[in-house]
């Protein structure tokens, strides 16, 4: 097996790297003055199983394209088999045509990883699990339970627990999370007017003098979580958590997130945090390097990757 990192997130694949005791293969990612990307792998590959881990996230185009040409050069290095692992799969909220004569961004970019060279994938929390069907080699989309569970059974044991979607479309993952801790379920109805403005509309269930945890797979702009804090606080909850897998943070986000009501936001390493986000007060960071690097070991042993999500 061989490990080749790209630069989006240095940090977790050193992580992932640490976990399977396994050192980064030698890699180089440079650039033309006209800042073209170029890829060069500095060990031999041929015949190898060789995993890239790569985030496409912020700078999204230049992530993608580093995960596409060192793709491309593992390829024609006669590598055995490629597979990207996506830790933050980006492009994915454009998964779908939102008006005529808009692209589903999503099939695009699936498309072109598998293009590259790509046999397989392996990503994490996917905005929507039908994206898998994107990517015409297998995809393993990872879920995040087994990195929550045991922290919120740490965490909030004892305490009137519900779990929170702050959307409609992330009903699916609180639900199946508060089934795991056997909290309470609690919807809310957003509406949002136009693209990064989110607007709370109603909450589903009750949420009075209880410890409110809510759920998503992606923080932006944080106006979701932040207006759900808001609205959850106003119903009377006793306080509101956050625990987002992807923690994107974009814009204002980190300073919007300070100044909320929420009591912690729990994201996870799949993107890199800034310094802005490492010295924010209710900001925490879980890691998914086990999860990634126990799927890797799974799927380079020819094991089931299932077993480990429970
Ligand atoms: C939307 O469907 C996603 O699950 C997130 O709720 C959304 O991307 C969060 O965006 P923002 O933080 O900009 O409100």
């Amino acid at each position: 097996m061989k490990l080749i990192a790209g630069n989006s997130n240095r940090h977790l694949a050193e992580a992932i790297s640490a976990y399977l005791n396994t050192p980064l293969a030698k890699s180089s990612i440079r650039r033309f003055s006209d800042m073209e990307i170029f890829a060069e792998i500095l060990e031999n590959v041929r015949g190898e199983d060789v995993f890239v881990i790569q985030s496409t996230s912020y700078p999204t185009n230049d992530n993608l394209m580093e995960l596409l040409v060192t793709i491309d050069a593992l390829r024609r290095g006669s590598a055995r088999r490629i597979t990207a692992v996506i830790p933050y799969f980006g492009y994915a909220r454009q998964d779908r045509k939102t008006g005529p004569r808009t692209p589903i961004s999503a099939k695009l970019v699936a498309n072109l990883i598998t293009t590259a060279g790509a046999n397989r994938v392996l990503t994490l929390e996917l905005h929507a699990g039908q994206i898998q069907g994107f990517f015409d080699v297998p995809t393993d989309n990872l879920i995040i339970a087994p990195v929550y569970l045991p922290e919120f059974k740490r965490r909030f044991e004892g305490e009137d627990l519900v779990m929170v979607s702050p959307d409609v479309g992330g009903v699916v993952r609180a639900r199946a999370l508060a089934a795991k801790v056997n909290a309470d379920l609690a919807i809310i109805d957003k509406r949002r007017e136009k693209a990064g403005v989110s607007e709370v509309m109603n909450i589903i269930g009750d949420v009075k003098d209880r410890v409110c945890v809510l759920v998503d797979d992606i923080v932006d702009s944080g106006g979701t979580l932040c207006n759900a804090a808001q609205a959850l606080m106003d119903q009377g909850a006793k306080e509101v958590h956050a625990y987002v897998v992807h923690g994107v943070l974009s814009g204002g986000a980190v300073a919007r997130i300070t100044a909320s009501p929420m009591k912690s936001l729990v994201i996870t390493d799949s993107i890199a945090a800034t310094e802005a986000v490492r010295v924010a007060h209710n900001i925490e960071q879980l890691s998914v390097a086990p999860l990634l690097g126990e799927a890797i070991r799974r799927i380079a042993e020819d094991r089931s990757v299932s077993a480990i999500l429970g």
